[in-house]
């Protein structure tokens, strides 16, 4: 028997009649899923119908973050508890279905804060066994890696995505809806870190990735160059820290200089961050022989990351795809979408799987 009342043979139902039609095999049916999300301080919860998304609700905690110019884990877990219920009933009312109608909960097991992820995970395993839903935990950078496919215009695998969010920098080989080899990750601060930090040295507010786009928008990225880290040749990990620290040296020995701008220093630092992106990215297409890059995460948000990427991708003839903007930052929606194919692979979570700190893809 399965947490939540769901034993083998019920599962094992679930998983048949899901199954893709073929002429031995019956009709495939759509799949009602509730996705929960909780890994970091956005408390998120959708619908999908299938791949069709029918809600998509998101709870942020800026406002009580900000003061401190990052995220305070303990405040995070705090905040969780008191938003998750509403935020999932706001989900399946906007969606227009009760929960007794939900098949599957998919829930973010990890990467993330552990306290916030214990807020989600538990929740939905709780709803699971009240009302006899099975629930599959997720990885959360599988819902980014696969967030594209929320969008009318689906990649294909194989594919290499870039993550780059507030916790992570990292590059994916994506082959199948559950098949993902990690090529690099960050070796210090993640892109989104970086622009946080610069923002808060520019006095910018919490999380700063928009303000110093929109500050870089109107500065010229030309008038100093930054230094980008490339790492060891053929390396597909990341580092940002020296340049932040870089940025930093800039502005405490130029802040007093009447010509010093923040919107010239916003411009220039992007500009160093979104080279080193997107130049990796595409190394590792050329690598792996892949005509298909995506993006995703909180950065892939970023107007001028998504304008180079289309920009060189069309040069070296490879096709970019983007997530929409609601799905590029934390969401239940990529929860969800991941959750359903993980549960039609592996079934559903075991009474001894907790939730874990570490991403555990490749
Ligand atoms: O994926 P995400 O919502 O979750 C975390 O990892 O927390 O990403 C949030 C990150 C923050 O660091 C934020 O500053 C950054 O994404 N971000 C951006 C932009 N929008 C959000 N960074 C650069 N440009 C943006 N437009």
């Amino acid at each position: 028997m399965y947490p939540g009342g769901i034993t083998a043979e019920s599962t094992h139902m679930i998983l048949y009649n899901y199954h893709d039609s073929s002429d031995s095999q019956p009709e495939k049916r759509f799949m009602l899923i509730l996705g929960i999300e909780s890994s970091c301080d956005d408390t998120a919860a959708a619908v999908l119908n299938d791949d069709t998304v029918l809600s998509n609700i998101l709870s942020g905690q800026d406002e009580i973050h900000s003061k401190f110019g990052g995220v305070v884990p303990e405040l995070a877990s705090r905040q969780h508890l008191r938003n998750i219920h509403r935020v999932t009933a706001k989900a399946l009312k906007t969606a227009e279905k009760k929960l007794e109608e939900i098949e599957l909960i998919a829930v973010t097991q990890g990467p993330g804060l552990v306290g916030s992820l214990l807020v989600g995970f538990s929740y939905a395993r709780g709803l699971g066994h009240v009302n006899n839903i099975p629930v599959v935990g997720v990885d959360h950078m599988s819902g980014h890696i696969l967030s594209p496919f929320l969008t009318d215009n689906k990649p294909e695998f194989p594919y290499i995505s870039l993550i780059a969010s507030g916790g992570t920098s990292a590059l994916y080989l994506a082959e199948t809806y559950t098949r993902f080899t990690c090529l690099g990750r960050t070796r210090d601060d993640a892109a989104g870190e970086a622009f946080d930090k610069v923002a808060k040295l520019l006095g910018l507010p919490y999380p700063g990735g928009p303000h110093v786009a929109a500050l870089a928008a109107k500065g010229d990225p030309a008038t100093h160059k930054f230094p980008r880290s490339w790492l060891d040749p053929g390396s597909f990990d990341f580092s940002f820290s020296g340049l932040k620290t870089s940025v930093l040296n800039y502005v405490n020995s130029n802040k007093k200089n009447d010509t010093f701008s923040k919107e010239d220093v916003c411009a220039a630092f992007e500009d160093a961050v979104v080279d080193v992106l997107v130049t990796k990215t595409l190394k590792a297409a050329r690598k792996y022989e892949l005509a298909n890059v995506t993006i995703g995460g909180g950065v892939s948000a970023n107007r001028r990351l998504r304008e180079v990427f289309q920009q060189r991708c069309h040069q070296e003839s490879l096709t970019f795809f983007a997530p929409e903007l609601s799905f590029c930052t934390d969401n239940g929606a990529m929860i969800a979408l991941s959750g359903k194919h993980q549960f039609r692979e592996k079934g559903p979570l075991s009474i001894n799987d907790d939730v874990y700190s570490r991403s555990r893809l490749g």
